[in-house]
């Protein structure tokens, strides 16, 4: 018997970096996905014939020592979210695997297991991760994350987002290192941006509320000056944003890590198109859906 689990990816409206120092963040699952398979085998716990330190195999494994199963299992993982760019894709696939594991051999998807599981997963790939991108992976929509305090839905009223892929892949890990020295040698400094990008957060949330995508664009620069500020934008981040502008967005800022990755945008309706065609010449644009459904049972594609 096989069973098959599915899990978003995520865009980080607001916030990324400052969430893990206790600040909220404002995220959304995205449409596209991660997909894992598992079937009991009578080897270990083996991805696509492969064994070792892997966020997936980890995540699949801490369920299984929980259910305690001392069986093999054969893993197989596909994902529609491109890899080290600061959507999900790592979070989503541990998700996915924690939960294809969980329907195979407990029957169900048991939501508070699955995230522990992603979360140890997760641990082995970032540094100190707050828990932001395995969280929405496992229950979806949108909403606000606080380390401390977990995950609080909410409904925004935007649908969609831009997402500009500056093709610059990264590690989470070493800019969360990054975001640390800057406290570290900057303590003040570092204390009243996070107090900054709080605020950021609670006049987003009225924004997000009242679809006021001008303001949402000019809240998004505001936090990006931030991010900027703590060493965790680059040249190619700031190339798109700034391309974004001329092209006639209301703001764009770095999501998840940034030092590369993805950068969002927002725009009114009528420019949208004229954003994707003067940013698709040179970059990968998605034009992308939000408040996606978390984790569930589903079938793996049909690859070629
Ligand atoms: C990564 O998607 C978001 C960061 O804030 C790290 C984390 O919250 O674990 C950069």
């Amino acid at each position: 018997m096989k069973a098959c689990a599915s899990a978003p990816g995520k865009v980080i409206l607001f916030g990324e970096h400052f969430v893990v120092y206790d600040k909220p963040a404002i995220v959304s699952a995205i449409g596209l996905r991660a997909y894992a398979e598992v079937e009991r085998s009578d080897r270990g716990i083996i991805l696509d014939g492969w064994t070792g330190e892997n966020p997936a195999i980890r995540a699949s494994a801490y369920i299984a020592e929980e259910l305690e199963y001392s069986g093999g299992i054969n893993l197989r993982i596909w994902s529609s979210i491109p890899q080290s760019v600061g959507l999900g894709s790592s979070a989503s696939v541990s998700v996915a695997s924690a939960a294809a594991t969980s329907l195979l051999l407990k029957g169900e998807l048991d939501l508070e297991l699955i995230m522990r599981a992603a979360h140890i997963g997760e641990s082995l790939v970032h540094y100190r991760p707050s828990g932001i991108d395995t969280t929405i992976a496992t229950y979806g929509g949108g909403g606000i994350y606080t380390r401390s305090k977990g995950f609080r839905s909410m409904d925004f009223n935007l649908d969609e987002i831009l997402i500009i892929n500056t093709g610059k892949a990264r590690r989470t890990g070493d800019l969360v290192k990054k975001v640390k020295e800057f406290k570290d040698a900057h303590g003040e400094e570092f204390e009243k941006i996070l107090e900054d990008a709080e605020q950021i957060i609670w006049e987003a949330v009225d924004a997000l509320r009242a679809r006021d995508v001008e303001s949402i664009g000019k809240l998004m620069l505001r936090n990006q000056e931030l991010l900027r500020r703590v060493g965790v934008s680059s040249k190619e981040i700031e190339d798109v944003i700034e391309l974004c502008m001329k092209s006639g967005a209301f703001g764009a800022k770095l999501t998840g890590a940034g030092g590369g990755g993805c950068v969002i945008a927002v725009a009114e309706e009528g420019k949208i198109n004229l954003l994707m065609e003067n940013l698709g010449k040179s970059f990968e644009v998605m034009r992308c859906e939000l408040m996606a459904k978390g984790v569930r049972e589903d079938s793996f594609p049909d690859l070629p």
